[in-house]
């Protein structure tokens, strides 16, 4: 059940009223309503990914780490089945989730992240590999500045961060570019942007999320805050998520061309995670590609 005037803050901030949401928060009791008051009290910050300090707080602490050890055992099951040669990772953060993934076998794999700082973390972990490349960029540009192929294509956690026709048209390009597409995303609800259901889910949601970090502010005010603002007031914040239900991720994929199938891995706060796994005919690298196994 959602504290009622953490709801109406953000209808407030939904609305575009900034002022009287921080005024509202500000006087009103509750962890939520406070980490509001405080965000809104201050200047917006540099994006959440340039200085990832907070975001690698917060994947390292609360139930990320048993989502993430759970994202890891499920890619790593797949790519031991599927044996790629050659791997692209799209958005792969500071990399803990790809150096614990990786299966043998792989001679080639290409890091594409832009946050640099983040994606130096990524390549320092394969240090002294050969075959890794890091890009700080976004995917859709790397895309169109190469006709790569991969025989795996993976991402965890971070093609929500691209709007829905940028999603479609990197998932429309990949089809024809890798034979496997390993996708962790959420199962979020479909919400009118801003609307009052849309606003009760989030302050529900972001209850259970901040008590998670009531030992880490930094990862509350440095993360969750911007991340959430950013839903409801698009236009005036950076928006970090474009969410949608787990039947709609699938159906994007099979709108590109790939054969889906999906399981349920996590119940995470925020939403249960899901991993989706597309298969086309599509060729692996040339060279690299080897026969796949089923599945
Ligand atoms: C929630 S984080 C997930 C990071 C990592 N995959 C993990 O699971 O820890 C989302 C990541 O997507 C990256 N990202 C955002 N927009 C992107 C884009 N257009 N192309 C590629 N990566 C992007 C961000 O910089 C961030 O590192």
């Amino acid at each position: 059940m959602a504290d009622e005037t953490a709801v109406d803050v953000l209808r407030l901030l939904a609305s575009g009223d900034r002022a009287r949401a921080a005024d509202l928060a500000a006087t009103s009791p509750g962890a939520l309503c406070a980490a509001l008051a405080t965000h809104l009290s201050r200047d917006a910050a540099a994006p959440v990914y340039d200085d990832a300090r907070a975001f690698q707080a917060f994947i390292s602490h609360g139930t990320n780490p048993a989502l993430y050890a759970r994202a890891i055992a499920e890619i790593a099951d797949v790519q031991l089945r599927r044996r790629p040669r050659s791997v692209l990772d799209i958005g792969c953060g500071d990399g803990r989730i790809t150096a614990e993934s990786l299966a043998p076998g792989v001679e080639r794999l290409d890091l594409v992240e832009p946050a640099a700082t983040m994606l130096h973390q990524a390549v320092a972990r394969f240090a002294g590999r050969d075959g890794v490349t890091g890009r700080a960029d976004t995917v859709e540009h790397v895309l169109a500045g190469n006709d790569d192929r991969w025989d795996l294509v993976q991402s965890t956690f971070a093609m929500h961060n691209l709007a829905p026709d940028a999603r479609r048209g990197v998932w429309a390009d990949l089809a024809g570019r890798t034979r496997t597409l390993v996708v962790a995303e959420f199962d979020v609800p479909a919400f009118a942007d801003r609307s009052d259901a849309h606003c009760a889910y989030l302050a529900e949601r972001y209850a259970i999320g901040i008590a998670e970090y009531a030992d880490h502010p930094e990862v509350v005010h440095g993360f969750l805050m911007p991340v959430l603002v950013g839903q409801l007031a698009p236009e005036a914040e950076p928006r970090y998520t474009y969410e949608q239900p787990v039947d709609r991720w699938a159906h994007e994929l099979e709108e590109a061309g790939f054969a889906v199938s999906r399981r349920r891995i996590f119940p995470y706060w925020w939403a249960d995670a899901w991993l989706l796994v597309g298969v086309t005919d599509a060729g692996g690298s040339a060279g690299l590609g080897g026969p796949a196994e089923p599945g």
